[in-house]
């Protein structure tokens, strides 16, 4: 995971709930906090920042990881507004993932890993969103769409009809705009 992932997890804990909440999640994992945006780290290093979370908000984990896709949407488009500009929507921006967003991604990131996702359309004219990788963060993808929502000033609902958490080979996610 690179170190940009850590930078906006960092910069969204110690918004919310302070410096000091984010040198004690650090304390529990028993991480030294180090993170260039550049640098590559364990996913497990991810995967124990939100545990320690977890744990201090006695929320899941699945919760954590969606508050801080939520969280760090606004902070990507500061950080990245051409990904933004010329969309009427949060719809035609999301259909940019693969195309172009993660794409610049790993140019931008070498030995970056990002999702694949696929896209279709429900018969309630929502947005299917299919999302497969190794390290199962749909919850994250969750927020990222919540957050994206927000800054195209609509609201989405999300429902996942299938997860790689309860078996199945890729996570669906259901988006309705309203
Ligand atoms: C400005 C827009 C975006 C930028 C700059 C961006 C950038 C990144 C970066 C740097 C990573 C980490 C790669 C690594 O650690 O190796 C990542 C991972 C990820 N991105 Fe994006 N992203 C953007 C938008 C989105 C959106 C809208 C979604 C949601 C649908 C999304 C879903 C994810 C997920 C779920 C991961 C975690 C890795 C995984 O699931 O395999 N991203 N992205």
């Amino acid at each position: 995971m690179k170190g940009i992932i850590f930078n906006l997890l960092e910069e969204a804990v110690s918004k919310e709930f302070g410096d000091a909440t984010w040198d004690k999640l650090l304390d529990e994992a028993n991480l030294s906090g180090a993170y260039t945006s550049l640098g590559n780290y364990a996913d497990g290093e991810v995967v124990a920042l939100v545990g320690a979370a977890s744990k201090a908000l006695n929320l899941p984990p699945r919760d954590i990881l969606r508050w801080f896709g939520q969280r760090a949407l606004p902070m990507l488009a500061v950080r990245y507004p051409d990904f933004f500009v010329g969309h009427a929507g949060t719809r035609s921006f999301l259909l940019t993932l693969n195309s172009i967003i993660h794409p610049e991604v790993h140019k931008l990131y070498p030995g970056a890993s990002t999702p694949v996702f696929d896209f279709g359309v429900s018969d309630d004219g929502g947005m299917i969103i299919g999302y497969s990788s190794p390290r199962k963060m749909c919850t994250l993808a969750e927020g990222f769409v919540l957050g994206a929502a927000e800054h195209f000033h609509e609201q989405a609902e999300i429902t996942q009809p299938q997860c790689m958490h309860d078996g199945a080979s890729r996570c669906v996610l259901h988006v309705r705009f309203h």
